[in-house]
């Protein structure tokens, strides 16, 4: 059976950008995650932050075949129960808390716990974690903040994500130890809101031509 590590590796290669999404209602999350799958992207976090979230990745789970759906946001074992429930495949943190850790061990799905310093980093290696989410990175220090940890944290990979945009995913992206970048910007709420599903699939489309 694969590790964790090489499941959530398999997932986040899948693509140069993981999209970050704030959903309202389930019906229109699937059909965001079609457009998002057809312009290459499968892999999809949907965030739990609205009361739709669990219901959007219950639906985007049964009917969007290609996608690879998992939630983000999750702050409790609570959350995480619930989101594996609902059919995630992966499940994002924006940080460490113990209860998160607990339920991530108690799991098969894999967990992308959230870091900003290198404490962090090493706390997550001593409980077996290589790859991590940067958060908030533009933020936490930018791509010149991964540049410096990539020698004296070797061997940890990272998924950037908070103020990436298609201008400057490639610095991150151009860093031996980035495996992908997560941002909300392939799917903004006025197309959303709008159902241009064709321009978020052309979005999703520049956002995958990023890969290298
Ligand atoms: C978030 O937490 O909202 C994600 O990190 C996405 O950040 P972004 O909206 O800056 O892309």
């Amino acid at each position: 059976m694969a590790s964790k590590t090489e499941k959530v590796l398999s997932i986040l290669k899948l693509q140069p950008v993981v999209p970050v999404l704030i959903v309202d209602d389930a019906k229109s999350a699937v059909e965001l995650a079609r457009a998002l799958v057809a312009g290459g992207l499968r892999a999809i976090e949907i965030t739990l932050r609205t009361p739709a979230a669990l219901d959007a990745i219950k639906a985007v789970a049964a009917e969007v075949e290609g996608a690879n759906v998992g939630a983000g946001t999750i702050l409790n074992s609570k959350d995480y129960e619930a989101a594996v429930k609902a059919g995630s495949t992966f499940i994002v943190s924006p940080g460490i808390a113990p209860g998160v850790l607990a339920a991530a061990a108690d799991s098969a799905v894999p967990l992308l716990p959230g870091t900003a310093t290198p404490s962090e980093v090493m706390t997550l290696r001593e409980a077996g974690y290589d790859v991590m989410k940067f958060f908030p990175a533009e933020q936490a220090g930018g791509a010149a903040m991964l540049k410096a940890w990539s020698s004296p944290l070797a061997g940890t990979f990272f998924c950037p994500t908070g103020g990436i945009s298609l201008k400057n995913a490639k610095d991150y992206l151009s860093l031996p130890n980035v495996v992908c970048v997560g941002g909300s910007w392939v799917a903004p709420k006025e197309l959303v809101a709008a159902g241009d599903w064709a321009g978020i699939t052309k979005l999703a489309s520049e956002a995958f031509a990023l890969k290298a």
